[in-house]
């Protein structure tokens, strides 16, 4: 049942270029042009319609969410507010008229989630559900759905579903672009092609596995560690240290590198592990600066760059680079080094990977 792996975990890892082709297909019309969602199938207006969103979930679907973010504001220039499923429930939020919610949850049972779904409801929202689970709760209450195609995950740890979900919000942000005549409709074409490229290149970053676990085990009895990144790498750094905290039980932090220097860098002493992603090129400077800070206080660093990068070398210890793909779609590439990092870092530890304490796969009760 596990395929030849140790573990569930690495099983799940090494399925997601096929989790992503699968989730990409029947998605894309045969020309490459379109994005095609039957199970929504919404007219010019339903689009146009939408004036703010709200993304809603839980731990890494949150983190999918803030991806999902960027991705929509960038092509349609809708407002977008993610938030923790648990805060958004009793928060009395306010859902104006034209609100198209999005609960994302790879269970599509979490009961913070799906109260939040009730909640929305209630006050008139139009709800979006995507998942991972055919017939879920979450499936059954919300207007429309969206199935992830990942196919069962086991591992506590989530990881063929981020990346899906992920995939699932790029093709609906090109979708409600596309069906508004939104300012990035006419880079949908160019958009699809490079998803469609994605799980070859995932492929190719599951090949950087040996060098995690070297880091890993050379690491692995550090008490804390840091994931600094701006734009989404920060939102891709608060899910590879969400991983590490979750399984290998390392105190990690996710950081916006631009604000260290507002208190954690008091955190930054001599040999103390800091991953730097630096894959937004509109951003690479800054991070490189913040990236110099850390190393300025004797961190011991290991960035996440593309392949070609000649010059993050000279300011990391170590470097792991991923292929190029258009900068916003980074996060289905990126997180894959993330995952295997955690990954080892608990094997290494002699954890157990697929169960880590206290955690349930899905959280339904409160
Ligand atoms: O099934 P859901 O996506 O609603 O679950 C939400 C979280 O409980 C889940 O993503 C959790 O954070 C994972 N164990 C993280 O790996």
């Amino acid at each position: 049942e596990k395929g030849g792996y140790e573990h569930f975990m690495l099983k799940e890892i090494h399925e997601q270029p096929r989790a992503i082709r699968d989730t990409l297909s029947g998605r894309i019309s045969e020309d490459g042009q379109r994005v095609v969602l039957k199970e929504l199938n919404w007219t010019t207006e339903q689009a146009a319609s939408i004036e703010r969103i709200h993304i809603v979930a839980c731990g890494t679907s949150w983190h999918a969410g803030l991806v999902g973010k960027a991705a929509i504001e960038k092509l349609t220039r809708i407002p977008v507010d993610v938030e923790i499923a648990s805060e958004y429930r009793y928060r009395d939020p306010i859902v104006p008229d034209n609100t198209l919610i999005i609960v994302i949850s790879q269970s599509g049972e979490t009961a913070d989630t799906l109260a939040a779904l009730r909640e929305s409801k209630q006050r008139g929202a139009r709800v979006l559900a995507i998942t991972n689970v055919l017939g879920s709760s979450a499936n059954r209450e919300a207007d429309y759905t969206m199935i992830t195609m990942a196919g069962p995950e086991i591992a506590v740890a989530s990881t063929k579903a981020y990346t899906t979900q992920v995939v699932v919000l790029y093709l609906f942000a090109c979708y409600l672009a596309q069906q508004r005549g939104s300012i990035g409709a006419s880079q949908v074409p160019e958009i699809l092609q490079a998803l469609k490229g994605l799980p070859e290149l995932a492929e190719r970053v599951l090949e950087t596995a040996p060098s995690l676990r070297q880091f890993a085990e050379k690491y692995k009895d550090k008490e804390d560690a840091f994931f600094i990144g701006r734009g989404v790498d920060y939102a891709v750094a608060l899910e590879g240290s969400l991983k590490l905290k979750e399984i290998s039980y390392i105190h990690a932090e996710a950081y916006a590198a631009g604000e260290l220097k507002h208190g954690t860098l008091a955190l930054i002493t001599e040999g103390i592990p800091v991953i730097a992603l630096v894959t937004q090129d509109d951003l690479y400077e800054k991070t490189v600066s913040n990236i110099v800070e850390v190393k300025a206080r004797d961190a011991y660093v290991l960035t996440l760059a593309w392949q070609g990068d000649g010059e993050i070398g000279k300011y990391a210890d170590e470097v792991i680079t991923v292929p190029r793909t258009m900068p916003f779609l980074a996060p289905v590439l990126s997180v894959i080094p993330l995952q295997l990092l955690a990954y080892y870092a608990s094997v290494a530890r002699g954890n157990d990977v697929d169960k880590p304490r206290n955690l349930a796969k899905s959280v339904t009760v409160e």
